[in-house]
């Protein structure tokens, strides 16, 4: 059986992506980075879907129930990365082979943005690369997924 089935997880503030600071973001909206990203996916031929929430337990039940309707994790948890250990207990939970991704180069930000609470979960982590990044995230789920 094909395991090509990627969630691609935003977290909270990335809704409001186009009214960010575009020095740090870019200037894309978060529906123009849905558009990029499932281009890469279908490029990579991988069956992607797209979840976005605000609400720190939301993103924790999603995670909860991940495994029943996908085979890897790209994630953008924005700030909770930095803090939520909420979020990284459910990702052990989910068990699935995940890759973190910020739009921004978050080791060169604010001392509280270098350091992530999913570090050791995931199988890589690519920041400050803006979309293309995500492209980077989406060949190592697929590299490991085999
Ligand atoms: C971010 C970086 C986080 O530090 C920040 O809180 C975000 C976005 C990024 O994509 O660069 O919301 O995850």
């Amino acid at each position: 059986m094909t395991r090509n089935r990627v969630e691609v997880l935003h977290g909270v503030n990335l809704s409001e992506l186009g009214r960010r600071d575009s020095e740090q973001y870019g200037g894309v909206t978060y529906q123009e980075l849905q558009v990029r990203v499932g281009e890469f996916g279908r490029e990579l031929d991988l069956e992607l879907r797209f979840f976005q929430t605000n609400h720190e337990g939301e993103f924790v039940e999603h995670l909860h129930r991940l495994p029943e309707v996908a085979d890897a994790a790209l994630l953008n948890p924005g700030a909770w990365t930095h803090y939520s250990y909420a979020i990284r207990d459910a990702l052990e939970i989910a068990g699935l082979p995940a890759v973190e991704v910020h739009l921004s180069d978050v080791r060169s930000r604010e001392e509280w943005r270098q350091h992530s609470v999913l570090e050791d979960l995931v199988i890589g982590a690519v920041s400050g690369k803006g979309p293309d990044g995500y492209r980077e995230a989406l060949e190592m789920l697929k590299d490991e997924l085999g």
